[in-house]
């Protein structure tokens, strides 16, 4: 029996077609979105007529007998020129409820192909604060790598740390002005250097726009970088061990971010692991003339016939030397074929590194770096933008940093929590639980509840609103349900095996059956929106139940047991969706 409900269906009618001789894919059957008529409908007759030159009425009648004939349906009738509208059974929705509910995964993992994927997420830099447009790389990464894991995926995420380039040389020089005796900058010093770092993340953040600005006023100054930037690259020791400092408390600053939001790493590899494997990777692309020189530099052409736009070549390595993001990314794929001979490699980041991307899979294909079936994609998003429509900006016109975004997110919980009263059930350590579970539920929610490409206006006061489609709405049906079910075992009110009653009952049920489409869908298409959808469906479905139905309140034993099987069902799928988005419920609110 496959785990999805739809697929059964579809595949009843498909063996009912079949012995029609008409083809089974076209009775394929979809939730109605009509429900007064039935809760299933399939639509195939029309075009099976169409094929066979038949009567559509008549193809639709005779499938409707035989599917009499098998008596899983309460209902079943035709509309129009040949639509079928069918019910199921209440003995088939809770046989197939008990198949679902004791399955793990709600039975998304049937029909899902698992394959070893690698996420290159969250993308953060050296000596730079995470900043807003990390926010959506981070968070729609980890969902995606829940999601690919709750699918039975094998997936590897790496966080691909930007530590490598001119940025680095920049960064060098700029100390060196600033603390010109330390020990770093004599290229005939050997080491041992010291082992404590001479600059704090705080002091980096300062340093780089200020040799940002600076190598854009003073050409000699850039120059002096370049030059760093090469002799970094080459090996210099002094570099390389203040780069390792600016690295390790860099690294150490974006835990903190990352925790925040509950994303997870299995790699920590940056742009630099890729430093060895450059060399001979160079000259092997020379020696298969895959590579070319263009005014002293090193590219690889990427232009295909038919393209619509101007598709410039990958620089691999400027004529000064040093090596570019479009080479390290090259490089860092060959690495993770060799260590992973991964099926797919997904790269969640910001859409307007497509160009990049694309050049980089196009050099990657031609050059061979992975097998040649290797799926590549570049999972582009939207920006975050202020109320004014632009991307969000602080006052001063700055860069947002992103933990201040989830302190004001935090803060913004609070003040709603408190208004909602919870400040006088809960005590401090538990209110501030729930204030930053609320927060990040809301930045999360708004985050993935958006099409992956469109923009979005950052509104915390809509975010964190504990009504409609929001974050905190979701996470509170939840919670409302978590203190159901605890009054239920306070009273010694036990759950028992279902026993349908009411319609507000059959609905729920088909909404919580609906889940592995929902996955498979989000998975396909790497859109979390899809399974927000899903969520905010179960907690209207629920609602509407509850209002239906009475629970702790009924009298009849048997339907309120079974009611409370209904309720568990459904917080532990609203909890396991909610977790795929990266939100953590709360035990009380
Ligand atoms: N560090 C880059 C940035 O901040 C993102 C890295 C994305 N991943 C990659 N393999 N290029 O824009």
């Amino acid at each position: 029996m496959t785990a999805s409900l739809l697929n059964q269906l579809s595949s009843l009618v498909g063996q009912v077609f079949t012995e029609m001789d008409l083809e089974p894919e076209l009775g394929r059957v979809v939730i109605s979105q009509r429900r007064e008529l039935g809760q299933f409908q399939c639509n195939g007759a029309l075009a099976a007529a169409k094929k066979a030159r038949k009567n559509p009425r008549e193809i639709a009648e005779n499938v409707v007998q035989a599917l009499e004939e098998t008596g899983h349906f309460s209902e079943l009738s035709l509309a129009g020129p040949g639509f079928i509208n069918m019910s199921l059974t209440d003995q088939y929705l809770s046989d197939h409820f008990k198949a679902l509910s004791s399955n793990a995964q709600f039975g998304a993992r049937d029909g899902h192909k698992s394959e070893k994927v690698i996420l290159d997420f969250g993308g953060p830099n050296v000596a730079k604060a995470m900043h807003v447009g990390h926010l959506r790389a981070t968070i729609i990464g980890e969902s995606l790598r829940r999601l690919r894991e709750f699918l039975g995926d094998s997936v590897v995420s790496d966080v691909h740390f930007g530590d490598w380039g001119l940025p680095m040389g920049l960064l060098i020089k700029e100390i060196e002005l600033t603390k010109p005796d330390l020990p770093y900058f004599d290229k005939n010093n050997e080491g041992p250097f010291p082992s404590e770092s001479p600059v704090t993340v705080d002091e980096l953040q300062e340093l780089y726009p200020s040799a940002s600005a600076r190598s854009k006023e003073d050409a000699a100054f850039l120059e002096r970088a370049r030059e760093a930037t090469f002799e970094l690259q080459q090996g210099h020791a002094g570099y390389r061990a203040l780069w390792q400092h600016m690295l390790d408390v860099s690294v150490a600053e974006t835990k903190i971010d990352f925790d925040l939001l509950g994303a997870h790493f299995t790699e920590w590899n940056g742009e630099a692991d890729t430093n060895e494997l450059i060399p001979p990777m160079l000259e092997r692309l020379k020696s298969e003339n895959l590579s070319e020189l263009s005014d002293g530099a090193t590219v690889v052409r990427v232009e295909e016939e038919g393209d619509k736009k101007e598709m410039p070549p990958l620089i691999l390595q400027k004529s000064d030397g040093a090596v570019m993001y479009g080479t390290t990314d090259l490089a860092t794929i060959e690495m993770r074929e060799a260590d992973h001979k991964p099926d797919s490699i997904l790269y969640v980041v910001d859409a307007r590194q497509s160009l990049h991307f694309e050049q980089v899979f196009r050099a990657a294909r031609k050059c061979g770096s992975t097998r040649a079936d290797v799926h590549l994609e570049h999972i582009g998003f939207g920006t975050v933008n202020g109320k004014d429509g632009k991307p969000l900006k602080t006052r001063d016109g700055g860069v947002v940093r992103l933990r201040s975004l989830i302190e004001d997110a935090i803060e913004e919980a609070r003040k709603v929590v408190n208004e909602a009263g919870m400040d006088e059930k809960f005590d401090a350590g538990e209110l501030e639980d729930i204030a930053t579970k609320v927060g990040i539920a809301a930045i999360k929610f708004a985050d993935l509840s958006n099409q992956r490409m469109s923009n979005y206006v950052f509104d915390l006061e809509r975010f964190t609103k504990f009504e409609g489609k929001t974050g905190p709405y979701q996470m509170y049906a939840a919670v409302r349900i978590k203190s159901m079910l605890r009054k239920a075992e306070e009273q010694s009110l036990n759950p028992g095996p279902l026993q349908i009653s009411a319609d507000a009952e059959r609905n729920l049920i088909l909404a919580l059956s609906q889940l592995p489409e929902a996955a498979h869908a989000a998975a396909d298409k790497n859109a979390p929106h899809i399974l927000c959808d899903h969520v905010y469906t179960l907690t209207q479905e629920f609602n509407a139940f509850y209002h239906d139905c009475h629970v702790l309140g009924e009298e009849d034993e048997a339907i309120r047991a079974s009611r409370l099987t209904l309720c568990a069902v459904t917080l532990k799928q609203i909890e396991t969706v909610l977790h795929l988005l990266g939100i953590d419920v709360p035990e009380r609110m």
